[in-house]
Protein backbone atom coordinates (compact mmCIF):
# COMPACT_ATOMS: atom_id res chain seq x y z
CA UNK A 1 0.00 0.00 0.00
CA UNK A 2 1.18 3.45 -1.05
CA UNK A 3 2.34 5.91 1.83
CA UNK A 4 -0.08 8.75 3.12
CA UNK A 5 1.93 11.74 1.42
CA UNK A 6 0.54 13.19 -1.73
CA UNK A 7 2.16 12.03 -4.39
CA UNK A 8 2.69 14.48 -7.10
CA UNK A 9 0.76 13.59 -10.75
CA UNK A 10 2.14 13.99 -14.36
CA UNK A 11 -1.18 13.86 -16.11
CA UNK A 12 -1.67 10.92 -18.07
CA UNK A 13 -2.44 12.75 -21.42
CA UNK A 14 -0.23 16.10 -21.47
CA UNK A 15 2.02 15.54 -18.75
CA UNK A 16 1.47 18.65 -17.21
CA UNK A 17 1.49 18.84 -13.36
CA UNK A 18 -1.93 17.79 -11.62
CA UNK A 19 -3.84 19.29 -8.64
CA UNK A 20 -4.65 17.38 -5.64
CA UNK A 21 -8.39 17.13 -4.53
CA UNK A 22 -9.14 14.71 -2.28
CA UNK A 23 -7.86 11.37 -0.42
CA UNK A 24 -10.39 8.52 -0.07
CA UNK A 25 -8.27 6.24 1.77
CA UNK A 26 -6.48 3.23 1.57
CA UNK A 27 -8.35 0.94 -0.67
CA UNK A 28 -9.03 -2.74 -1.58
CA UNK A 29 -9.67 -3.60 -5.94
CA UNK A 30 -13.38 -2.44 -5.80
CA UNK A 31 -14.55 -5.95 -7.46
CA UNK A 32 -11.95 -8.52 -5.03
CA UNK A 33 -15.00 -10.23 -3.37
CA UNK A 34 -13.66 -12.86 -1.50
CA UNK A 35 -14.79 -15.97 0.44
CA UNK A 36 -12.40 -15.20 3.74
CA UNK A 37 -13.50 -12.35 5.39
CA UNK A 38 -10.29 -11.62 7.38
CA UNK A 39 -8.50 -10.61 3.88
CA UNK A 40 -9.03 -6.81 3.44
CA UNK A 41 -6.86 -6.78 0.40
CA UNK A 42 -5.63 -3.01 0.33
CA UNK A 43 -3.71 -2.40 -2.16
CA UNK A 44 -3.85 1.60 -3.01
CA UNK A 45 -4.33 4.99 -2.19
CA UNK A 46 -7.51 6.33 -3.47
CA UNK A 47 -6.54 9.81 -4.42
CA UNK A 48 -8.00 12.37 -7.24
CA UNK A 49 -6.47 14.82 -9.56
CA UNK A 50 -7.38 17.63 -11.54
CA UNK A 51 -4.93 18.15 -14.48
CA UNK A 52 -5.32 21.90 -14.56
CA UNK A 53 -3.65 22.05 -18.15
CA UNK A 54 -6.11 19.67 -19.89
CA UNK A 55 -8.58 19.31 -17.26
CA UNK A 56 -8.60 15.30 -17.16
CA UNK A 57 -9.91 14.58 -13.54
CA UNK A 58 -7.65 10.96 -12.74
CA UNK A 59 -7.24 9.02 -9.99
CA UNK A 60 -3.23 9.56 -8.95
CA UNK A 61 -2.71 5.50 -8.63
CA UNK A 62 -4.15 3.05 -10.67
CA UNK A 63 -3.37 -1.08 -9.63
CA UNK A 64 -2.06 -2.90 -12.54
CA UNK A 65 -4.62 -4.17 -15.29
CA UNK A 66 -4.27 -7.48 -15.10
CA UNK A 67 -4.96 -7.55 -11.12
CA UNK A 68 -8.63 -6.04 -12.03
CA UNK A 69 -9.41 -7.63 -15.06
CA UNK A 70 -8.35 -11.36 -15.05
CA UNK A 71 -10.42 -14.57 -15.67
CA UNK A 72 -12.23 -13.39 -13.00
CA UNK A 73 -13.93 -10.61 -13.15
CA UNK A 74 -17.53 -10.47 -11.28
CA UNK A 75 -19.67 -8.26 -13.39
CA UNK A 76 -21.79 -8.94 -16.09
CA UNK A 77 -23.64 -6.34 -18.24
CA UNK A 78 -26.78 -8.66 -19.72
CA UNK A 79 -28.00 -8.34 -15.63
CA UNK A 80 -29.62 -5.37 -15.83
CA UNK A 81 -32.61 -5.28 -18.39
CA UNK A 82 -32.28 -2.09 -18.67
CA UNK A 83 -28.93 -1.67 -20.19
CA UNK A 84 -29.75 -4.41 -22.39
CA UNK A 85 -32.52 -2.05 -24.01
CA UNK A 86 -30.38 0.74 -24.00
CA UNK A 87 -27.64 -0.96 -26.09
CA UNK A 88 -29.95 -2.30 -28.28
CA UNK A 89 -31.20 1.17 -28.84
CA UNK A 90 -27.44 2.78 -29.03
CA UNK A 91 -26.72 -0.05 -32.16
CA UNK A 92 -29.93 0.59 -33.79
CA UNK A 93 -28.79 4.44 -33.74
CA UNK A 94 -25.51 4.05 -34.92
CA UNK A 95 -26.31 1.47 -37.54
CA UNK A 96 -29.56 3.67 -39.39
CA UNK A 97 -26.95 6.84 -39.03
CA UNK A 98 -24.01 5.48 -40.76
CA UNK A 99 -26.47 4.54 -43.44
CA UNK A 100 -24.08 1.29 -44.65
CA UNK A 101 -25.68 -2.03 -45.49
CA UNK A 102 -25.14 -5.31 -43.31
CA UNK A 103 -23.09 -6.42 -46.15
CA UNK A 104 -20.55 -3.24 -46.10
CA UNK A 105 -20.81 -2.78 -41.98
CA UNK A 106 -17.52 -4.06 -39.76
CA UNK A 107 -17.99 -3.45 -35.87
CA UNK A 108 -15.80 -3.70 -33.20
CA UNK A 109 -16.49 -3.54 -29.52
CA UNK A 110 -14.15 -2.44 -26.93
CA UNK A 111 -14.34 -4.26 -23.74
CA UNK A 112 -17.41 -6.05 -24.97
CA UNK A 113 -17.84 -8.02 -21.78
CA UNK A 114 -20.86 -10.82 -22.30
CA UNK A 115 -21.44 -10.27 -25.72
CA UNK A 116 -24.81 -7.90 -24.42
CA UNK A 117 -24.24 -4.91 -27.48
CA UNK A 118 -22.92 -7.49 -29.55
CA UNK A 119 -25.82 -9.76 -29.63
CA UNK A 120 -27.93 -7.09 -31.37
CA UNK A 121 -25.44 -6.84 -34.23
CA UNK A 122 -25.05 -10.91 -34.13
CA UNK A 123 -28.99 -10.72 -34.54
CA UNK A 124 -29.10 -8.59 -37.39
CA UNK A 125 -26.41 -10.64 -39.21
CA UNK A 126 -23.20 -7.96 -38.94
CA UNK A 127 -20.22 -8.81 -39.17
CA UNK A 128 -18.64 -8.10 -35.56
CA UNK A 129 -16.11 -8.70 -32.74
CA UNK A 130 -15.79 -7.81 -30.12
CA UNK A 131 -12.53 -7.24 -27.39
CA UNK A 132 -12.36 -7.89 -23.68
CA UNK A 133 -9.21 -8.16 -21.36
CA UNK A 134 -11.17 -10.47 -18.61
CA UNK A 135 -11.29 -14.28 -20.13
CA UNK A 136 -14.39 -14.86 -18.46
CA UNK A 137 -16.82 -12.58 -20.17
CA UNK A 138 -15.26 -13.14 -23.32
CA UNK A 139 -16.36 -16.46 -22.60
CA UNK A 140 -19.56 -15.97 -21.63
CA UNK A 141 -19.95 -13.99 -25.21
CA UNK A 142 -18.74 -16.83 -27.09
CA UNK A 143 -21.54 -18.68 -25.59
CA UNK A 144 -23.98 -16.50 -26.99
CA UNK A 145 -22.19 -16.93 -30.45
CA UNK A 146 -20.87 -13.94 -30.59
CA UNK A 147 -17.10 -13.30 -32.20
CA UNK A 148 -14.84 -12.19 -28.90
CA UNK A 149 -10.94 -11.83 -27.97
CA UNK A 150 -9.17 -11.94 -24.94
CA UNK A 151 -6.79 -8.52 -25.28
CA UNK A 152 -6.35 -5.48 -24.00
CA UNK A 153 -7.22 -2.73 -26.60
CA UNK A 154 -3.64 -1.18 -27.64
CA UNK A 155 -1.91 0.45 -30.80
CA UNK A 156 0.26 -2.42 -30.76
CA UNK A 157 -2.79 -4.62 -31.00
CA UNK A 158 -4.53 -2.14 -33.13
CA UNK A 159 -1.90 -2.86 -35.94
CA UNK A 160 -1.83 -6.16 -35.36
CA UNK A 161 -5.48 -6.69 -36.10
CA UNK A 162 -5.34 -4.22 -38.81
CA UNK A 163 -4.06 -7.22 -41.42
CA UNK A 164 -6.52 -9.57 -40.33
CA UNK A 165 -9.75 -7.95 -39.78
CA UNK A 166 -9.48 -4.86 -41.85
CA UNK A 167 -10.94 -0.89 -40.97
CA UNK A 168 -14.04 -0.67 -38.67
CA UNK A 169 -16.58 1.50 -40.06
CA UNK A 170 -18.19 1.77 -36.02
CA UNK A 171 -16.32 1.16 -32.88
CA UNK A 172 -18.22 0.94 -29.73
CA UNK A 173 -16.87 1.26 -26.25
CA UNK A 174 -19.66 1.79 -22.86
CA UNK A 175 -18.00 2.43 -19.20
CA UNK A 176 -14.73 1.00 -20.64
CA UNK A 177 -12.50 4.03 -22.05
CA UNK A 178 -12.53 5.54 -18.26
CA UNK A 179 -10.52 1.99 -17.43
CA UNK A 180 -7.53 2.57 -19.48
CA UNK A 181 -4.83 4.73 -17.99
CA UNK A 182 -2.75 4.49 -21.50
CA UNK A 183 -5.53 7.08 -22.63
CA UNK A 184 -3.28 8.29 -25.64
CA UNK A 185 -2.27 4.80 -26.98
CA UNK A 186 -5.35 3.80 -26.77
CA UNK A 187 -7.22 6.33 -29.08
CA UNK A 188 -3.68 6.34 -31.38
CA UNK A 189 -5.39 2.64 -31.95
CA UNK A 190 -8.58 4.23 -32.54
CA UNK A 191 -7.19 5.68 -35.38
CA UNK A 192 -5.41 3.21 -36.71
CA UNK A 193 -8.15 1.02 -36.70
CA UNK A 194 -10.92 3.29 -37.78
CA UNK A 195 -11.87 3.89 -41.21
CA UNK A 196 -11.78 6.83 -43.14
CA UNK A 197 -15.52 7.64 -42.24
CA UNK A 198 -16.23 5.37 -39.73
CA UNK A 199 -17.05 6.57 -36.20
CA UNK A 200 -16.20 5.21 -32.99
CA UNK A 201 -18.92 5.87 -30.11
CA UNK A 202 -18.00 4.97 -26.82
CA UNK A 203 -20.06 6.53 -23.66
CA UNK A 204 -18.36 6.86 -19.92
CA UNK A 205 -19.66 8.15 -16.45
CA UNK A 206 -19.40 12.19 -17.04
CA UNK A 207 -17.62 14.30 -14.83
CA UNK A 208 -20.39 17.35 -14.11
CA UNK A 209 -23.08 14.55 -13.16
CA UNK A 210 -20.20 13.18 -10.70
CA UNK A 211 -19.17 17.06 -9.26
CA UNK A 212 -23.28 17.94 -9.25
CA UNK A 213 -24.80 15.18 -7.27
CA UNK A 214 -21.45 14.10 -5.57
CA UNK A 215 -21.51 10.56 -6.62
CA UNK A 216 -18.14 9.88 -5.48
CA UNK A 217 -18.75 6.19 -5.71
CA UNK A 218 -17.76 6.60 -9.83
CA UNK A 219 -14.40 7.01 -8.21
CA UNK A 220 -12.53 3.64 -7.90
CA UNK A 221 -9.42 1.85 -8.97
CA UNK A 222 -11.11 0.96 -12.32
CA UNK A 223 -12.32 4.29 -13.27
CA UNK A 224 -8.78 5.85 -14.04
CA UNK A 225 -10.62 9.00 -15.17
CA UNK A 226 -14.25 10.86 -15.18
CA UNK A 227 -14.21 12.67 -18.33
CA UNK A 228 -15.71 15.64 -19.86
CA UNK A 229 -16.19 16.66 -23.39
CA UNK A 230 -13.71 18.91 -22.46
CA UNK A 231 -10.95 16.45 -21.34
CA UNK A 232 -12.15 14.58 -23.95
CA UNK A 233 -11.48 17.43 -26.85
CA UNK A 234 -7.97 17.98 -25.38
CA UNK A 235 -6.53 14.38 -25.57
CA UNK A 236 -7.63 13.53 -29.16
CA UNK A 237 -7.42 16.81 -30.89
CA UNK A 238 -3.71 16.31 -31.37
CA UNK A 239 -4.21 12.85 -32.87
CA UNK A 240 -6.32 14.11 -35.62
CA UNK A 241 -9.62 12.97 -34.20
CA UNK A 242 -12.06 15.12 -33.25
CA UNK A 243 -16.15 15.10 -31.39
CA UNK A 244 -18.32 14.84 -33.97
CA UNK A 245 -21.41 14.75 -31.81
CA UNK A 246 -22.65 14.27 -27.77
CA UNK A 247 -25.40 13.26 -26.15
CA UNK A 248 -26.23 12.51 -22.73
CA UNK A 249 -27.31 9.93 -21.08
CA UNK A 250 -29.29 9.13 -17.97
CA UNK A 251 -27.18 5.60 -17.49
CA UNK A 252 -25.31 5.28 -14.39
CA UNK A 253 -26.41 8.53 -12.61
CA UNK A 254 -25.45 10.69 -15.93
CA UNK A 255 -23.48 9.76 -19.02
CA UNK A 256 -21.96 11.27 -21.80
CA UNK A 257 -22.10 9.27 -25.27
CA UNK A 258 -19.51 10.84 -27.44
CA UNK A 259 -19.03 9.84 -31.10
CA UNK A 260 -15.41 10.47 -32.48
CA UNK A 261 -14.30 10.96 -36.35
CA UNK A 262 -11.43 11.72 -38.10
CA UNK A 263 -10.88 15.24 -38.69
CA UNK A 264 -12.81 16.81 -40.94
CA UNK A 265 -14.52 13.48 -41.96
CA UNK A 266 -17.84 14.63 -40.79
CA UNK A 267 -20.20 17.84 -40.07
CA UNK A 268 -19.44 18.76 -36.30
CA UNK A 269 -23.16 18.74 -34.56
CA UNK A 270 -23.88 22.03 -32.43
CA UNK A 271 -24.15 19.78 -29.19
CA UNK A 272 -20.75 19.93 -28.75
CA UNK A 273 -20.38 23.83 -28.72
CA UNK A 274 -23.61 23.24 -26.40
CA UNK A 275 -21.95 20.69 -24.21
CA UNK A 276 -18.28 23.01 -23.65
CA UNK A 277 -20.63 25.57 -23.12
CA UNK A 278 -22.57 24.07 -20.32
CA UNK A 279 -19.16 22.90 -18.93
CA UNK A 280 -17.88 26.24 -19.09
CA UNK A 281 -21.22 27.64 -16.64
CA UNK A 282 -20.40 24.26 -14.82
CA UNK A 283 -17.08 25.92 -14.01
CA UNK A 284 -15.16 22.48 -15.03
CA UNK A 285 -12.17 24.54 -15.80
CA UNK A 286 -11.76 26.02 -11.83
CA UNK A 287 -10.24 24.88 -9.27
CA UNK A 288 -12.82 26.25 -6.91
CA UNK A 289 -15.24 23.69 -8.51
CA UNK A 290 -12.85 20.79 -7.08
CA UNK A 291 -12.14 22.06 -3.24
CA UNK A 292 -16.38 22.35 -3.21
CA UNK A 293 -16.10 18.79 -4.41
CA UNK A 294 -13.98 17.61 -2.17
CA UNK A 295 -15.98 19.61 0.51
CA UNK A 296 -19.05 17.81 0.06
CA UNK A 297 -17.59 14.16 -0.49
CA UNK A 298 -16.33 14.84 3.65
CA UNK A 299 -20.36 16.07 4.40
CA UNK A 300 -21.54 12.81 2.39
CA UNK A 301 -19.64 10.65 4.21
CA UNK A 302 -20.67 12.29 7.96
CA UNK A 303 -24.57 12.58 6.96
CA UNK A 304 -24.33 8.83 6.08
CA UNK A 305 -22.12 7.13 9.18
CA UNK A 306 -24.26 10.01 11.45
CA UNK A 307 -27.37 8.06 9.64
CA UNK A 308 -26.24 4.61 10.18
CA UNK A 309 -24.72 5.50 13.60
CA UNK A 310 -28.19 6.05 14.98
CA UNK A 311 -30.00 3.05 13.21
CA UNK A 312 -27.11 0.91 15.18
CA UNK A 313 -28.19 2.64 18.15
CA UNK A 314 -31.64 2.12 17.20
CA UNK A 315 -31.07 -1.47 16.77
CA UNK A 316 -32.30 -1.60 13.47
CA UNK A 317 -31.49 -4.08 10.85
CA UNK A 318 -29.93 -2.63 7.86
CA UNK A 319 -28.43 -3.88 4.90
CA UNK A 320 -27.45 -3.48 1.57
CA UNK A 321 -29.36 -4.11 -2.11
CA UNK A 322 -26.18 -4.39 -5.08
CA UNK A 323 -22.82 -4.94 -3.92
CA UNK A 324 -21.68 -2.82 -6.45
CA UNK A 325 -17.95 -1.91 -7.73
CA UNK A 326 -19.25 1.46 -6.77
CA UNK A 327 -20.04 0.37 -3.07
CA UNK A 328 -16.35 -0.62 -2.08
CA UNK A 329 -15.83 3.40 -2.25
CA UNK A 330 -18.21 4.26 -0.54
CA UNK A 331 -18.06 1.29 2.37
CA UNK A 332 -14.00 2.03 2.53
CA UNK A 333 -14.44 5.76 2.86
CA UNK A 334 -17.24 5.73 5.40
CA UNK A 335 -15.52 2.97 7.33
CA UNK A 336 -18.51 0.49 7.23
CA UNK A 337 -18.53 -2.96 8.25
CA UNK A 338 -20.46 -5.60 8.90
CA UNK A 339 -21.61 -4.18 12.65
CA UNK A 340 -23.47 -1.70 10.38
CA UNK A 341 -24.80 -3.43 7.33
CA UNK A 342 -25.78 -7.10 8.01
CA UNK A 343 -25.28 -7.82 4.57
CA UNK A 344 -25.78 -7.19 0.66
CA UNK A 345 -27.89 -8.99 -1.73
CA UNK A 346 -26.47 -9.04 -5.10
CA UNK A 347 -27.89 -11.17 -8.22
CA UNK A 348 -24.60 -11.65 -9.47
CA UNK A 349 -23.40 -15.64 -8.44
CA UNK A 350 -19.97 -14.96 -8.28
CA UNK A 351 -20.44 -12.49 -5.75
CA UNK A 352 -23.02 -14.08 -3.56
CA UNK A 353 -21.21 -16.27 -0.06
CA UNK A 354 -18.40 -13.69 -0.66
CA UNK A 355 -17.92 -10.44 1.60
CA UNK A 356 -17.37 -7.16 0.09
CA UNK A 357 -13.65 -6.26 -0.60
CA UNK A 358 -11.88 -4.56 2.33
CA UNK A 359 -15.11 -4.38 4.65
CA UNK A 360 -15.76 -8.00 5.02
CA UNK A 361 -19.31 -7.34 4.41
CA UNK A 362 -21.21 -10.84 3.87
CA UNK A 363 -22.98 -10.80 -0.08
CA UNK A 364 -25.74 -13.12 -0.42
CA UNK A 365 -28.67 -13.50 -2.92
CA UNK A 366 -31.12 -11.13 -3.60
CA UNK A 367 -33.58 -14.13 -2.20
CA UNK A 368 -32.08 -14.57 0.88
CA UNK A 369 -32.27 -10.81 1.10
CA UNK A 370 -35.79 -10.90 1.07
CA UNK A 371 -36.50 -13.24 3.74
CA UNK A 372 -34.51 -11.59 6.47
CA UNK A 373 -37.06 -8.40 7.13
CA UNK A 374 -34.78 -6.04 6.77
CA UNK A 375 -35.68 -2.70 8.48
CA UNK A 376 -33.70 -0.42 6.01
CA UNK A 377 -31.80 -1.30 2.74
CA UNK A 378 -29.25 1.04 1.45
CA UNK A 379 -29.34 0.79 -2.60
CA UNK A 380 -25.99 0.57 -3.45
CA UNK A 381 -26.87 0.37 -7.15
CA UNK A 382 -28.48 3.98 -7.33
CA UNK A 383 -28.01 3.73 -10.98
CA UNK A 384 -30.85 1.40 -11.26
CA UNK A 385 -33.55 2.52 -9.03
CA UNK A 386 -36.14 2.41 -11.58
CA UNK A 387 -35.51 -0.91 -12.12
CA UNK A 388 -34.71 -2.45 -8.99
CA UNK A 389 -37.53 -0.66 -6.80
CA UNK A 390 -39.84 -2.04 -10.00
CA UNK A 391 -38.70 -5.44 -9.64
CA UNK A 392 -39.13 -5.22 -5.58
CA UNK A 393 -42.96 -3.72 -5.89
CA UNK A 394 -44.65 -7.57 -5.04
CA UNK A 395 -41.69 -8.56 -2.73
CA UNK A 396 -41.21 -8.34 0.97
CA UNK A 397 -38.71 -5.60 0.62
CA UNK A 398 -41.13 -2.77 -0.88
CA UNK A 399 -42.17 -2.56 3.40
CA UNK A 400 -38.16 -1.93 4.36
CA UNK A 401 -37.17 1.97 4.49
CA UNK A 402 -34.79 2.63 1.51
CA UNK A 403 -31.72 4.48 2.05
CA UNK A 404 -31.09 6.73 -1.64
CA UNK A 405 -27.73 7.69 -1.93
CA UNK A 406 -27.70 10.20 -5.27
CA UNK A 407 -27.88 12.78 -4.94
CA UNK A 408 -28.41 12.96 -1.61
CA UNK A 409 -28.54 10.52 1.35
CA UNK A 410 -32.08 10.10 1.86
CA UNK A 411 -34.67 7.64 3.14
CA UNK A 412 -37.49 7.13 0.81
CA UNK A 413 -40.25 4.66 0.44
CA UNK A 414 -40.58 2.46 -2.92
P1 LIG B 1 -23.26 -1.39 -11.67
O1 LIG B 1 -23.85 -0.34 -10.82
O2 LIG B 1 -21.78 -1.26 -11.81
O3 LIG B 1 -24.00 -1.60 -12.95
O4 LIG B 1 -23.38 -2.76 -10.82
C1 LIG B 1 -24.55 -3.38 -10.73
C2 LIG B 1 -24.53 -4.39 -9.57
O5 LIG B 1 -25.83 -4.46 -9.09
C3 LIG B 1 -24.13 -5.81 -9.96
O6 LIG B 1 -23.38 -6.39 -8.91
C4 LIG B 1 -25.46 -6.54 -10.10
C5 LIG B 1 -26.32 -5.80 -9.12
N1 LIG B 1 -27.73 -5.77 -9.48
C6 LIG B 1 -28.63 -6.55 -8.76
O7 LIG B 1 -28.23 -7.24 -7.82
N2 LIG B 1 -29.94 -6.53 -9.13
C7 LIG B 1 -30.41 -5.78 -10.17
O8 LIG B 1 -31.61 -5.79 -10.47
C8 LIG B 1 -29.46 -4.97 -10.91
C9 LIG B 1 -29.92 -4.13 -12.06
C10 LIG B 1 -28.14 -5.00 -10.52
Amino acid sequence: MAGNEKKELKCRNCNSKTHFILDFGPMPFANNFTADPSINGYAYQLRVHICTSCWLFQIQEQPPAAKMFNNNYPFFTGLSKFMKKHFEEMVVDAVNEIGLSTEELNVLEIGCNDGTLLSSLKMRGIRHLGVDASSNVVERARQIGCRAEIAFFSTRYASEMLSREGKFNLIFAANVVCHIDTVLDFFTGIKVVLDSRGKFIFEEPYLLDVLQKVSYDQIYDEHVFLFSVTSIRNIISKLGLEIIKVSHQNTHGGSMRYEIAHKGSYKVDSSVAELLKMEDIGKLQNLETYSEFAHACQTKKNELVTLLNSLKNLKKRVYGYAATSKSTTILNYCGLNNEFIIAIGDSTIEKQNKVTPGTGIPVISIEELRGQNPDYIILFAWNHFEEITAKEQNSSLKKAKWISLVPKIEIVEI
